[in-house]
């Protein structure tokens, strides 16, 4: 059945692939981003091309915290809109805070004000800090993030909590291991490895190689996400797990 889908975070990575997929399976969507300045504009515009041309798309620019939401003709949203990454978060964590759970929080209530039940989630597996050695036990409990970003995720998931106690919502929180695929964000290791090798440069090893991380793909780490369950909270399994420096090789030999 054809429906109505906000997709914030509709100009990133994740967020234009879901578009996508979505429009693909012959619903109508409706992108919102607001072009945060955590990777340049013209990468994000470029992840919006295709989208831009499909008759079953239209494009918002606003910001998810400070601006109302084109909710008119929305049946459910998915919430992607965030200013990502560990280690920057340190740097900037009011930010990192304001775009992340101050969004959030505006978002969801803005839905629920409006009668809208239905909300994904985009969460993140560094809600588990080091509470869970490799590889990854997903029924951890997730109470001691290591990092702001991590921290405002798992305000995300709390706020998600809290609002599907208080209202009639259903909210599927999904914790996104390390997601690689076509427009990866420029920040992530895939992406420069594939880059430098690409242009004939040498990759930097940090340590012996030896980190191992899990690494869904793009379009299957959506297709694994689906919903499955209309609790709060959803944990799925981790896919696979290989170690940065297996990763590097994958790379050259793709290069
Ligand atoms: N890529 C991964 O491996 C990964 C892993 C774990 C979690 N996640 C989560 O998945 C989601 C998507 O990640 P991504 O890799 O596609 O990142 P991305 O940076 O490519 O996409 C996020 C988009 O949100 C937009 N945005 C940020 N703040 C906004 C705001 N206040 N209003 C409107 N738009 C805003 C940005 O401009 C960007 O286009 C994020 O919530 C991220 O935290 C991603």
């Amino acid at each position: 059945m054809k429906q109505g889908i906000l997709v914030t975070g509709a100009a990133g990575f994740i967020g234009s692939h879901v578009s996508e997929a979505l429009i693909g399976r012959g619903h109508e969507v409706t992108g919102v981003d607001n072009f945060d300045p955590f990777y340049a504009r013209d990468v994000k515009e470029r992840n919006l091309s295709g989208l831009r041309k499909l008759p079953g798309f239209r494009f918002v620019e606003a910001d998810v915290a400070r601006d109302p939401m084109p909710l008119d003709g929305i049946e459910a949203i998915i919430h992607l809109a965030a200013k990502p990454g560990v280690r920057p978060s340190l740097d900037d964590p009011g930010s990192y805070m304001e775009a992340n759970v101050t969004a959030t929080a505006r978002l969801i209530d803005a839905a629920r004000r409006v009668g809208l039940s239905r909300i994904v989630f985009g969460s993140s597996s560094s809600v588990y800090g080091n509470a869970t050695p490799a590889p990854f036990a997903e029924d951890t409990p997730a109470v001691s993030p290591i990092s702001p970003y991590a921290a405002s995720k798992r305000a995300g998931e709390l706020l998600a909590h809290a609002f599907a106690h208080l209202y009639p919502l259903k909210i599927i929180c999904l914790r996104f291991f390390t997601v690689y695929g076509p427009r990866q964000r420029p920040d992530l290791a895939i992406h420069k490895f594939t880059d430098l090798i690409a242009r004939g440069r040498p990759v930097r090893m940090y340590g012996d190689g030896r980190v191992s991380a899990t690494i869904p793909i793009l379009p299957t780490a959506w297709t694994v996400s689906s919903p499955r369950s209309s609790g709060p909270l959803v944990r799925l399994p981790a896919r696979s797990r290989r170690s940065i420096w297996a990763a590097a090789t994958a790379c050259a030999s793709t290069a």
